[in-house]
């Protein structure tokens, strides 16, 4: 088979990236390891930034989005008894559209099948060849059957656990890795949300969050040790620590119910660089993990859509190779800035195994500055929201 760009993963990367090229009739083919069932699983965040919600429209799945998805202009913090709200629209003029990751991945696989893009699932022995030359091709096996795609360029989106990555020697690439001495317990129940904004809290305890998916579905987590199983979290147990971490003026509009998924997620920073190798490039998990505090994952790898997508149209179209020459540069600028909030946003709201005192009032005390401080909020406003393109 032969294509213009060889997609290795259908994850929301993979399958948004073959959405935006296939609007620019550029032809893209995606390779899958699971079914898409299995894919559409997955439970992740649920948060939007504009610039996804933009590239959602610009790739013409954007229906359901407009229709389901809830516009949030503030969030709000806690720590101890205290809660305060950042007003995101008093600093920048967008909200974040709280949408489930799994339902955007939904809407792609919706739109490739519809226009009959080629997606190949159960792919496995995935090998990218040859990618320092112009004619780089992906071996695989599909059903035992060995198959060949031939392709001008061939993009990593199969996420931390994929083959791309490892495709770049390892002496051209270097990785910088950052493992969070605790994990978070999450669970989904079919309850209204506690609040009509989300709520990070800060406690003695340690980290909680209340999101939500829509008006009766909930998704909380509980900060919890690394080595941890769901099998120690009864639903009983996890509502008593989920209140316990909230201040009684919130916790007491907690309506509880049972769980209809409970996971527990490690939390890790990781970059690669460099982004490109020859004719390869990557993007999103493949190249970069966020902790899950500031929701920041999807949203990443959505700006490193954004720059390739724009990059490969411009050599499409106009035999311009100046976008995809410098994406390696371009995404990781803000993927470190992304970087960056995500590990702050980590660093100040939870408990750290062998945190003193001391370093808990610290954290209060930058809380509280961010509470009285209008520059402190705004900063925070804009990367929540989402730093620009
Ligand atoms: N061959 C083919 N597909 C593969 C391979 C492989 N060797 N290895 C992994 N995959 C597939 C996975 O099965 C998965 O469906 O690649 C896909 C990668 O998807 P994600 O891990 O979701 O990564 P990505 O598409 O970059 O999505 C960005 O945002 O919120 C974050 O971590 C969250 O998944 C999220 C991410
Ligand atoms: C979620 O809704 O799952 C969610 C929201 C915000 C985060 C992380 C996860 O920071």
């Amino acid at each position: 088979m032969k294509t213009q760009v060889a997609i290795v993963g259908g994850g929301p990367s993979g399958l948004l990236l073959a959405q935006l090229l296939y609007k620019r009739n550029i032809d893209a083919v995606v390779l899958e390891r699971q079914t898409r069932d299995y894919v559409l699983q997955r439970i992740r965040a649920g948060i939007l930034e504009r610039g996804l919600v933009d590239l959602m429209h610009e790739a013409g799945v954007a229906g359901r989005l407009q229709q389901e998805g809830l516009a949030h202009d503030g969030t709000v913090i806690s720590y101890g008894a205290e809660h305060f709200r950042i007003p995101f629209t008093k600093y920048i003029a967008k909200p974040v559209v709280v949408y489930g990751q799994t339902e955007v991945t939904r809407d792609l696989y919706d739109a490739r099948e519809a226009c009959g893009g080629v997606t190949e699932f159960r792919v496995e022995d995935v090998v990218i060849n040859d990618v320092t030359t112009a004619r780089p091709y992906v071996t695989y096996r599909v059903e035992g059957q060995a198959r060949r795609i031939d392709a001008d360029y061939i993009v990593g989106c199969d996420g931390f656990h994929g083959v791309s990555r490892q495709t770049i020697p390892s002496e051209a690439r270097k990785e910088f890795e950052k493992v969070y001495p605790f994990g978070w317990l999450g669970i989904l129940s079919e309850t209204p949300p506690v609040n009509d904004e989300l709520i990070y809290a800060n406690s003695d305890q340690g980290f909680a969050l209340c999101s939500m998916r829509n008006e009766n579905l909930s998704r909380y987590y509980v900060q919890c040790s690394q080595s941890d199983s769901t099998d120690n979290w009864s639903d009983a147990k996890f509502w008593d620590a989920l209140r316990q971490r909230l201040p009684e003026s919130l916790a007491e509009n907690l309506v509880t119910g049972p769980s209809i998924e409970k996971s527990i997620a490690p939390l890790r920073s990781f970059v690669v660089e460099p982004m490109r190798w020859g004719n390869l490039f990557l993007c999103g998990d493949a190249a970069h993990i966020v902790p899950p505090t500031g929701a920041k994952g999807l949203n990443t790898a959505a700006s490193d859509v954004h720059y390739l997508y724009n990059g490969l149209r411009q050599f499409y179209e106009d035999d311009d190779t100046t976008g995809i020459d410098g994406y390696s540069e371009k995404a990781l600028a803000r993927v470190w800035k992304a970087e960056r909030f995500s590990w702050w946003m980590t660093s100040v709201l939870h408990r750290f195994p062998g945190q003193t005192d001391f370093d808990a009032r610290m954290q209060r005390a930058e809380l509280a500055f961010i509470r009285e401080n209008e520059a402190a909020q705004a900063s925070m406003a804009i990367n929540y929201v989402g730093l620009p393109y």
